[in-house]
Formats: structure tokens, C-alpha cells, sequence
């Protein structure tokens, strides 16, 4: 299982020594979870941020843009360091454009889908991508519970997936901890992001760990 660390809920005045700390607590890929206070509503921090930080470890860097017009800003996360960029069905209308141009720059694309938005918008798609993000919370906050029918979608995405038969990650995001992260796994998710849960613990290894227990 991987384990992505979501920094959105660490200290950002010591935001180098949260990350290192994450590396070494065994987080399998950091995510950065980019907004723009207009796709979602709330600011968090930007490509120079992510750049900031990049010489600091050598995990996977996981970017979810929440952002409108994603396509304007990828190059500015690919040179920051992203090795996965993940974009929103709901934000770009050239979606397989979006996703090839930044694959042709050797990152990794996802695809990510807001509760209310269906599975069936990926069949054409899916094929394309090596990620998809189910968000099991209304993306913008930390901290927030799943909402309820997000188990059966990761199971309709795993489904899917399935039907490709290539290897794509399925993802999941928001409310992820030691009371939910089982059920998402046995619903077919394979990198799990945790942010809250995490960052509160008293110590990031052992909350880690526990996630990559089934
Ligand atoms: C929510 C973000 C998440 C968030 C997850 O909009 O996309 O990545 O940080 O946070 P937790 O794990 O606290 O629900
Ligand atoms: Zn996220």
C-alpha cells in the first residue's frame, strides 16, 4: 500500500523538517495539494513552495492541482519537481490534451473526480492515465469525514480499472485514518493520502505504519 503524506496539515513554518520527517516516518510519496481559492475554496501554496522543498527528499512528489485552467500551470510543477500530476475532470475541458502533455514531459498524469462527479466520465479517459484520484471529501479543507457513497465509487473505479488491465493507480483522498483506511483498501484503492491523521499523531512513523497494515 502506499502511503502518500498530505502536508496540507503540517507546520508550515518548519515545512522542510515536517517533510523530512514524513521521509523518514516511511510516507511512500508526499502530496502537495495545490489551490487557487477559485476551483476550490481555499489557498494553500504554490509551485515555488513545491520547489522549495524538493531538495529536501527523494520521495515521489504526488501534485494534486485544485486549480481552474490546470493546463496553464503544469509546466510550473513539472519544473518545481513533480513526479505525479494530477488534475481535475471538473477543471479542464482538454482533459487527454492536458494529461499527454504531461506525460510527454516524463511525469506521471492523474485524474482526479469531486464526490458528486459520476465514474462513467472516465471511460475515455481512463486509458490515458496512470492515476486516478477519487476525492472522498469535497476537496479545499483538511480534516473533513468521507462522504458515505465514495466506498462504492472507488469499488466502480477499481472496476473499472480492472477492465483497462494496465496498471493505474487508484488513489483516494480526504478522511483517510486507522477507522476508514481498511474499508477504502478493500474497496480496490492502492495509494492512500492522509494528511490530518498524520500530522496529529504524536508520532508519524507508528500512524504511518498503520495505515500499511491490512
Ligand atoms: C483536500 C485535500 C486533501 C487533504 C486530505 O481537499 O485534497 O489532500 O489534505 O486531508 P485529510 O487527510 O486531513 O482529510
Ligand atoms: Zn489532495
Amino acid at each position: 500500500m502506499i502511503v502518500s503524506a498530505s502536508i496540507l496539515s503540517s507546520d508550515f513554518s518548519k515545512l522542510k523538517e515536517e517533510v523530512q520527517a514524513v521521509d523518514l516516518a516511511g510516507a511512500d510519496w508526499v502530496h502537495l495539494d495545490i489551490m487557487d481559492g477559485h476551483f476550490v475554496p481555499n489557498i494553500t501554496y504554490g509551485a515555488s513552495v513545491v520547489k522549495s522543498i524538493r531538495n529536501h527528499t527523494k520521495k515521489i512528489f504526488d501534485t494534486h492541482l485544485m486549480i481552474s485552467n490546470p493546463s496553464q500551470y503544469v509546466d510550473d510543477f513539472i519544473n518545481a519537481g513533480s513526479d505525479i500530476i494530477t488534475i481535475h475532470y471538473e477543471a479542464d475541458i482538454h482533459l487527454h490534451r492536458t494529461i499527454s502533455y504531461i506525460q510527454s514531459k516524463g511525469v506521471k498524469a492523474g485524474v482526479s473526480l469531486n464526490p458528486a462527479t459520476p465514474v462513467s466520465v472516465l471511460e475515455e479517459i481512463i486509458n490515458y492515465v496512470d492515476l486516478v484520484l477519487v476525492m472522498t471529501v469535497n476537496p479545499g479543507f483538511p480534516a473533513q469525514s468521507i462522504v458515505p457513497s465514495s466506498y462504492s465509487k472507488v469499488a466502480k473505479v477499481r472496476e473499472m480499472i480492472k477492465s483497462t488491465k494496465k496498471d493505474i493507480y487508484l488513489e483516494v483522498d480526504g478522511g483517510v485514518n486507522d477507522k476508514t483506511y481498511k474499508e477504502l483498501i478493500s474497496a480496490g484503492a492502492t495509494a492512500l493520502v492522509s494528511g490530518n491523521y498524520i500530522f496529529q499523531a504524536e508520532n508519524y512513523k507508528t500512524a504511518i505504519d498503520k495505515l500499511k497494515t491490512y
